[in-house]
């Protein structure tokens, strides 16, 4: 385990994120409905950001980018970028869906912590 101090809870209302730096890791930390989730920011796609993701009705954070989804509990994949046509069997050998890393988070003193593991 490796604890982190990463925001004071009132600095993260629901409906709010921000993004920490842990080591050489961007986390995504974010108050979906009063629950805490943390997730790398990088989309594992291209690892383009994913703090502007829109979180759908069963928990699952959509990429602006190209749609792929993860669940913000697991880091399940729910859906992954689909290509255009006649580019999509050459970019689907080098771009197979990947799960997005998800940390574990609690509160403890007024402050938000997260257990980040290093890449
Ligand atoms: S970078 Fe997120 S789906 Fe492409």
């Amino acid at each position: 385990m490796s604890w982190t101090k990463v925001l004071a809870v009132e600095a993260l209302s629901p409906g709010t994120r921000e993004v920490v730096k842990v080591g050489n890791r961007k986390i995504l930390v974010l108050n979906h409905e009063n629950q805490l989730y943390a997730v790398d920011n990088n989309c594992p796609h291209l690892k383009l950001p994913l703090k502007s993701g829109k979180i759908t009705e069963s928990g699952a954070i959509v990429c602006t980018f190209h749609r792929s989804a993860f669940d913000l509990r697991t880091g399940e994949v729910q859906g992954w970028c689909s290509w255009p046509p006649g580019v999509g069997k050459v970019l689907s050998l080098v771009s197979q869906p990947k799960t997005l890393p998800v940390f574990p988070i609690r509160v403890e003193e007024g402050s938000i912590w997260v257990d980040v593991q290093e890449e």
